[in-house]
């Protein structure tokens, strides 16, 4: 269940179902699958096998398992240092969608009206001030460390088991509301029906981006969590329920998400111009009560999907710090935290008040946004496979995966196939052509 909350977040909500109608519908949908299963879950796998078998934190996982090798702990490192950045950006959204929480629940939000110019606004007015992003940023920073210093138990699945369930239902809800609102197929049509004219060889690369970014692969923080997985646990079944999970509320979002917007007569946006300025036209269409309550029901999901999400990453670079300083818990979650909270402050304020703040002509926010993107989780994925398909025995991987011998691997010739040629060349071409295009 921690698995499922460190993959479902921002990316299944509000980055999924914008770039699955972008690219083609269903036709994107249905090579999102094959990765999502054919690739991702792969990775996943083999970072859960990383983990388990060496019971470290990614660099001294990497050590572990090739003791005369130990360059390829340097891997492990750049994973850290890819959460790092990538918690970093994910703080300053997560705190916009806590602050719109609060504008929902007071009514802020609705005193707008359906006025996509003033909503727009206020998107931009806000997210350029100064104080609240950064006061909501640290807000929910001190909340994601209070989960992690309660522990993995206690702490970490504790929350997960609570929180995603609710999630799941609060989306059913959204998606029960959208569907029975006039017009409605039209968003479903723009989400399912296959268009293989818009699905252009950029539609492909996004969908293994999106796929490997889902899942939360590609920066060790499965290594982590897989090395907190009981032994008896069969990986390729904690592996396919995980992405089968993922997969499932991101489709779901765009169902919650499509036919509203459609209905209203609003054009779909990408990424957070979806969540903070189309939507709340969306719930003030609405009116009344009604849209407050459906507002503050979408914005509380979201803060959840970023929730868990968050306490993944913190988790892995705080367990990274135990292990290399031999710190407390305690005091290693606290230097964690007070540096992702100083640099999300920088990235926040790179919106507005420091736009000089510039990296190669990019604001500090888009060059996180690069790093994040573009650079960091291929060239991990693509070291941490490597190192897996090609470096770490055989023998440890099958026995892993067979439980010592227990279970029956029949996909293993398949698996090897991937992990050995397909996806490191997957990730070589997708790594290329971002850095190219
Ligand atoms: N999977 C998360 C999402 O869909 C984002 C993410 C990427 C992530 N890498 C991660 C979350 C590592 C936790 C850990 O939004």
């Amino acid at each position: 269940m921690a698995a499922v909350g460190s993959a479902v977040g921002l990316g299944n909500i509000w980055r999924f179902p914008y770039i699955c109608g972008k690219y083609g519908g269903g036709a994107f949908l249905l090579v999102y699958l094959c990765f999502a299963f054919g690739i991702g879950m792969v990775l996943m796998m083999s970072e859960f096998v990383i983990g388990r078998r060496s019971r470290h934190t990614p660099m001294r996982a990497f050590a572990s398992l090739s003791p005369r090798r130990k360059g390829w702990r340097y891997i492990g490192l750049l994973g850290i240092v890819t959460c790092f950045f990538i918690l970093s950006q994910y703080f300053v959204i997560s705190g916009w969608t806590l602050s719109y929480f609060f504008d929902a629940v007071t009514g802020r939000l609705a005193t707008m009206g359906q006025d996509a110019a003033a909503i727009g606004c206020y998107f931009t007015e806000f997210s350029t001030s100064a104080s609240r992003p950064v006061v909501f940023l640290t807000v929910f920073a001190l909340l994601t460390a209070v989960v992690i210093l309660c522990g993995v138990q206690k702490g970490i699945e504790a929350v997960s088991k609570v929180l995603m369930p609710v999630l799941v239902v609060l989306l059913v809800v959204l998606c029960i509301r959208s569907l029975t609102l006039p017009g409605a197929s039209r968003g479903l049509s723009y989400l399912f029906s296959p268009d293989f004219s818009k699905l252009s060889a950029e539609g492909v690369l996004a969908a293994l981006g999106q796929a490997m970014f889902s899942l939360s692969v590609g920066m060790g923080v499965m290594i982590v969590y897989g090395s907190y997985i009981p032994a008896s646990d069969d990986l390729f079944r904690t592996s396919m329920w995980i992405t089968a999970s993922d997969v499932l509320i991101a489709v779901l979002s765009g169902v919650a998400i499509f036919p509203a917007v459609f209905s209203c007569g609003l054009e779909p946006a990408g990424g957070p111009g979806l969540s903070y300025c189309v939507l709340p036209n969306v719930f003030n269409s609405m009116g009344g009560v009604t849209g407050v309550v459906f507002s503050a029901i979408f914005f509380l999901l979201l803060s959840i999907a970023a929730l868990t999400s968050s306490i993944s990453l913190l988790e892995a670079l705080s367990a990274w710090l135990v292990e290399t300083l031999r710190t407390r818990r305690f005091v290693s979650t606290l230097i964690i935290v007070a540096a992702e909270i100083a640099l999300a402050s920088i990235v926040s304020l790179s919106n507005g008040m420091w736009s000089h703040l510039q990296v190669g002509g990019d604001t500090f926010f888009d060059f996180v946004d690069r790093l994040n993107s573009i650079y960091l989780p291929p060239l991990c994925a693509f070291g941490t496979v490597l190192f897996f398909a090609w470096v770490m025995p055989e023998a440890d991987v099958r026995d892993e995966l067979t439980n010592h011998g227990v279970l029956r691997a029949v996909y293993y010739p398949v698996f090897r196939f991937i992990v050995r040629w397909l996806a490191p060349l997957a990730l070589v071409v997708v790594f290329l052509t971002s850095i190219l295009t």
